[in-house]
């Protein structure tokens, strides 16, 4: 007898050949029709049992949740709603599930109740639709890279510097914690510790990237990266995956068409091959969105806006531009902005990327050139002296969804930086030895993985589109 997927025999043509599937019932109707979906699809395959035929223990074992093993003949299906289904002959139960305990029953939970149940939610038609598109991405994203000349390179996860300059880091130490060595100044002794130094779990990949970009010309990063900043918000994670590519000889206008093709390219590749999960989020969204007020509903389904967006140019602005539009607009003026734009300079929240993005240009933004101030210190100072070549991709529900920049490849401009912000040179001494030696114009970006999967999803909380979340006060699983 032959092993099928749901999946497989979904499109298979049936003619009454014999079939095993295992999976997991997702419903047991009537004490006769098991739909059964073991993960491969979102669709379940009906599985018609002849209770006649079968123990009356068999059959109460038969419910939501249970790990079966079916075998019978594949024939047209009778019901509506699927092309085939299967008259089972053998019926295998491999594990139950108490309908008493098993929390996943078929009925609607909240997102919020399955979060406490992150072990179990992927057996929901809304997880298991996201996790296999998640999946997709991350397959198109290397094919993209792999198909356009660059090398994936798996940079250091527990890093001995401090990339973003941010300070916001998780700290990796083997010490005791409740007796560490001291020194004579009586703090912790670092020297004693694993490394002979403290370390870190890594915010980015970029610097490491920076240096293999000058070597290997095109290369991309694709990883778990850390903040341990305090932000409880739907889009942001304690641990989160980025993709991070950097190329040499690239200035801050070839980063831009990159970003835009990959992401295009991208879009493209789950629009094509996750046509299922897709139709099943999108109606999942629609009736999410009927929950809400008529003037918070997006006027875009879920397919809509991927078209929109791969189907658009994304329009490029200056900080400047962007402020000049802010400064005027009717929220800022009104006071309805939490944080007012009053001065060149300021940082822009995620309420004014929006603004940009849904209100005023109503596509995607290339946000570029920002003020020095306020972005990081290995961004390419312009001629002005004032402002960096940054750029953020603004997205439509999401806000910032890539950070990127043209790097400084000027060596005492980037000792100059370092200088006024009381980075230490000894610290980011190799870094600097890349500008000493065959230093070229370099540039790269970062783009929040689970940002993207949200997008895509149209999932509203972050928590909702990686496994296992990790969020302040939050690691149980
Ligand atoms: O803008 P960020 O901080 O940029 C960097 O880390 C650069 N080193 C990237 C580079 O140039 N190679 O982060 C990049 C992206 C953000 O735009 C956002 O999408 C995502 O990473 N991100 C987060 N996603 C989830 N949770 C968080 N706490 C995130 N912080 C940043
Ligand atoms: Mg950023």
């Amino acid at each position: 007898m032959q092993l099928f997927s749901v999946k497989e025999l979904l499109s298979t043509t049936p003619n009454s050949q014999e079939v095993t599937v295992r999976g997991w019932v997702k419903t047991f109707r009537s004490n006769r029709f098991i739909a059964l979906n073991d993960g491969s699809t979102i669709n379940n395959v009906q599985c018609v049992v002849d209770f006649e035929n079968f123990d009356e223990n068999t059959i109460k074992s038969i419910s939501t949740g249970a790990a079966v093993e079916v075998s019978g003949t594949l024939v047209e299906s009778q019901g509506r709603g699927q092309s085939v289904e299967i008259q089972v002959n053998e019926l295998k139960i491999h594990g139950m599930a108490d309908p008493e305990t098993y929390p996943i029953q078929p009925k609607k939970h909240s997102l919020e109740f399955l979060r406490e149940k992150a072990h179990l939610r992927v057996r929901t038609n809304t997880f298991s639709a996201v996790m296999r598109v998640r999946s997709a991405l991350a397959f198109a994203i290397h094919s993209y890279f792999q198909q356009n000349g660059f090398y994936y390179m798996h940079a250091p996860i527990i890093t001995g510097s401090d990339a973003e300059g941010a300070g916001e880091m998780f700290r990796v130490t083997a010490l005791d914690a409740k007796n560490p060595p001291l020194n004579d100044e009586g703090d912790v002794d670092y020297k004693k510790d694993f490394f002979g130094k403290e370390t870190n779990l890594t915010v980015s990949g970029q610097l490491e990237a920076e240096a293999y970009a000058m070597g290997l010309g095109k290369v991309y990063t694709f990883g778990p990266t850390f903040r341990a900043e305090n932000s409880n918000t739907s889009r942001h994670l304690a641990e989160f995956w980025m993709i991070e590519p950097e190329m040499a000889f690239y200035d801050l206008d070839a980063n831009m068409d990159l970003v835009e093709d990959f992401i295009k390219w991208v879009l493209r590749y789950v629009l094509e091959n996750c046509p299922d999960d897709l139709t099943f989020l999108e109606q999942r969204l629609l009736d999410e969105e009927k929950t809400k007020p008529q003037a918070e509903r997006s006027e875009m389904s879920l397919s809509e806006k991927l078209r929109f967006v791969i189907d658009n140019n994304f329009k490029r602005v200056t900080y400047t531009e962007a402020f000049e539009i802010l400064r005027n607009s009717k929220p800022n003026k009104k006071r309805k902005f939490e944080y007012s734009i009053d001065e060149w300079g300021a940082d822009l929240q995620s309420e004014h990327e929006r603004f940009l993005v849904e209100k005023h240009f109503k596509c995607p933004v290339i946000l570029f050139d920002y003020p020095a101030k306020i972005k990081a210190f290995y961004m390419r100072l312009n001629e002005d002296e004032e402002t960096v070549r940054a750029m953020d991709v603004l997205f439509p529900g999401i806000g910032e969804i890539v950070g990127g920049s043209q790097r400084e490849e000027r060596l005492e401009v980037l000792q100059q930086k370092m200088a006024a912000l009381d980075i230490p040179e000894e610290e980011l001494w190799w870094y600097l030895e890349l500008r000493r030696f065959g230093t070229a114009v370099h540039s790269g970006f970062g783009l929040g993985f689970e940002r993207l999967v949200q997008f895509v999803t149209g999932m509203g909380n972050i928590r909702d589109v990686i496994p296992f979340p990790r969020t302040p006060q939050n690691a149980e699983f």
